[in-house]
């Protein structure tokens, strides 16, 4: 498992070309070597994978799918499958990005969706977070029902090979991130849901948990040290040169 300061860098449908892909990975693997104890996970659209992968992994890079179909194999044109990905290099999986689910994706493809990439032996990144939040703390349950869905068919022995990324839905693509305490608190809420998820439980098996939403160089260090978290799903500051540089510099 990953002991490393985690960084998903989720390229999202970014760059336009292979060409500014290559460039974009270059440098981010540069920026990641150079903050020594991070670790970067490249997302870039399912059509780059291969050719950045190729002879381009090393010890302080590692690859993920966006999405990946459920299936093995069959009838579902524009999909691929997590054998595919891994196929082409790919160690790990986002699953359930708000992206993701607000065009469509359900809880229980979700779950789904973990069990096949723990079945082709694909780490999945769960992603899970409330659209708003509101002070009678509704979101908890929203939170809840996620965790309890998506580890429903991990067994016990399997949870360290999962990360969870609490991307509140209000903090993707705003001004601001949330506040690291906030994220403490949530912290100690999803290892309260996993905990109780499996009987007896043991904190040895907790999954690694990510934050994201409006993550930069800027905030990045906060929330490391006062979020009790293992790292970042980062999306606007991963496709960006200077700024993913200046987040990696953020780290050292
Ligand atoms: P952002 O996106 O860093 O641009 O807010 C995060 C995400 O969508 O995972």
């Amino acid at each position: 498992m990953i002991d490393k300061t985690t960084i998903v860098a989720n390229w999202k449908m970014n760059p336009p070309s292979l060409k500014e892909a290559k460039k974009l990975y270059a440098a981010t693997k540069k920026a990641a070597v150079g903050a020594r104890g991070v670790r970067v996970v490249v997302a870039p659209p399912a059509v780059f994978l291969s050719p950045l992968a190729k002879g381009r992994r090393g010890r302080n890079a590692a690859f993920a799918v966006q999405n990946a179909h459920f299936e093995k194999s069959g009838a579902h044109t524009g999909e691929i499958s997590y054998a595919q990905a891994k196929d082409t290099g790919v160690a790990y999986a986002i699953i359930g990005h708000a992206e993701r689910r607000a065009a469509g994706e359900m809880n229980d493809d979700v779950r789904k969706k973990v069990a096949a990439a723990l079945t082709s032996g694909v780490v999945p990144i769960i992603c899970i977070g409330e659209k708003e939040r509101s002070d009678s703390g509704e979101y908890f349950g929203v939170v809840k029902e996620q965790l309890h869905s998506a580890y429903t068919n991990v067994p016990q022995k399997r949870i360290a090979s999962t990360l969870v990324a609490y991307e509140p839905v209000w903090a993707i693509g705003a001004e601001e991130a949330m506040k690291p305490n906030d994220m403490q608190e949530m912290v100690i809420f999803i290892r309260k849901c996993i905990a109780e998820m499996y009987a007896p439980a043991q904190v040895s098996t907790f999954p690694m948990i990510l934050y994201g939403g409006a993550i930069d160089a800027g905030n990045a260090r906060d929330m490391l040290a006062q979020g009790d978290i293992g790292g970042f799903l980062v999306g606007r500051s991963s496709t960006n040169i200077k700024k993913v540089t200046a987040l990696f510099n953020a780290l050292r």
